[in-house]
């Protein structure tokens, strides 16, 4: 079964060929999921993720069976294991969309389901379709993925976005990667030692004016509010990097500022109009790539 959980599955030759098909959802229609039916199951908050899903699998022909805010309107708030509603749901729908709060929680349904799971962020986990979508943003942008140089700013231990596209990213050739956060929110040593096992340089610093001008991309990330114990310990890092049009100036000419959204404060609204914004293009890249991913993971072969 075809299930996708984390971004370690990927090889190089399987993201070139979702990204083949994702460019020609560009100009084609395709109606061959007819008939199919996708669950998509979502613990935790989402707009792109669950809508973008949802149309793919309807721009495909397929249908859907949803239910946001699970923990309260699946049988969960009775006490249901997640183990039985995958059971149960695995029944009803040819495919399950999950997003869940607790890490690993992907990978737990994929062990009960008699259907492919596709993960949609677990915890501070894995977002592994965001890290494609994201991969994708960069090459369509950059026309490239292999040399790029890029800052991953803001909280890193609690951002599950820049674990899996730091995974991608391992499997190119002359990547240079800046961490850039407050020390109390570095990235996992579980991410640093895959980059020491793959040969990829990188370097974890706290101020992003000492890069910005350097880097190829630079991917702004929302301090993770829902994962602090309190408020008082995320105010202390909320507004930590702020991008404006004044940081946007330093950096290089054909660089792209990127972001999974949702923002909150960390790039200011001044700044979507320049042409070095891409976040909302991620976006639609995001839909191309659902598309490729849905295809993929329903068809036989
Ligand atoms: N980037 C992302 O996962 O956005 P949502 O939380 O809105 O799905």
């Amino acid at each position: 079964m075809k299930h996708i959980i984390e971004s370690q599955q990927f090889d190089r030759k399987f993201i070139e060929k979702i990204f083949k098909v994702a460019d020609g959802f560009e100009s084609k229609t395709d109606q061959s999921l007819k008939g199919k039916i996708m669950a998509s199951l979502f613990y935790e908050p989402s707009t792109r993720t669950r809508f973008s899903f949802e149309s793919a699998m309807l721009r495909l022909g397929g249908s859907v069976i949803t239910t946001e805010n699970a923990k309260e309107f699946s049988s969960a708030s009775k006490g249901e294991t997640l183990e039985d509603s995958i059971r149960v749901i695995s029944n009803y729908a040819d495919l399950i969309v999950m997003r869940h709060y607790e890490q690993g929680a992907a990978e737990r349904a994929s062990l009960v389901s008699e259907v492919p799971v596709i993960n949609a962020g677990d915890g501070p986990g894995q977002h592994p379709t965001q890290a494609l979508l994201d991969l994708y943003t960069i090459k369509r942008e950059l026309k490239k993925i292999d040399g790029i140089s890029i800052a991953m700013v803001g909280d890193l231990k609690n951002g599950r976005t820049i674990r899996s596209l730091t995974y991608l990213l391992g499997k190119y050739k002359n990547i240079m990667i800046y961490f850039v956060s407050p020390k109390e929110l570095k990235v996992g040593n579980d991410i640093k030692e895959y980059l020491k096992k793959h040969n990829v340089e990188f370097f974890e610093i706290q101020d992003l004016s000492a890069v910005i001008s350097k880097v190829d991309v630079l991917y702004q990330t929302r301090i993770q509010k829902e994962r602090f114990v309190n408020s008082k310990e995320y105010e202390k890092f909320k507004g930590c990097y702020q991008i404006d049009l004044k940081q946007v100036d330093k950096m290089k000419v054909k660089s792209i500022l990127m972001h999974p959204l949702p923002r909150v404060d960390e790039i200011l609204c001044e700044v979507d109009s320049s042409p070095k914004a891409v976040y909302f293009k991620q976006t639609k890249y995001g839909l191309l790539v659902r598309m490729a991913l849905l295809k993929f993971v329903l068809s036989k072969k």
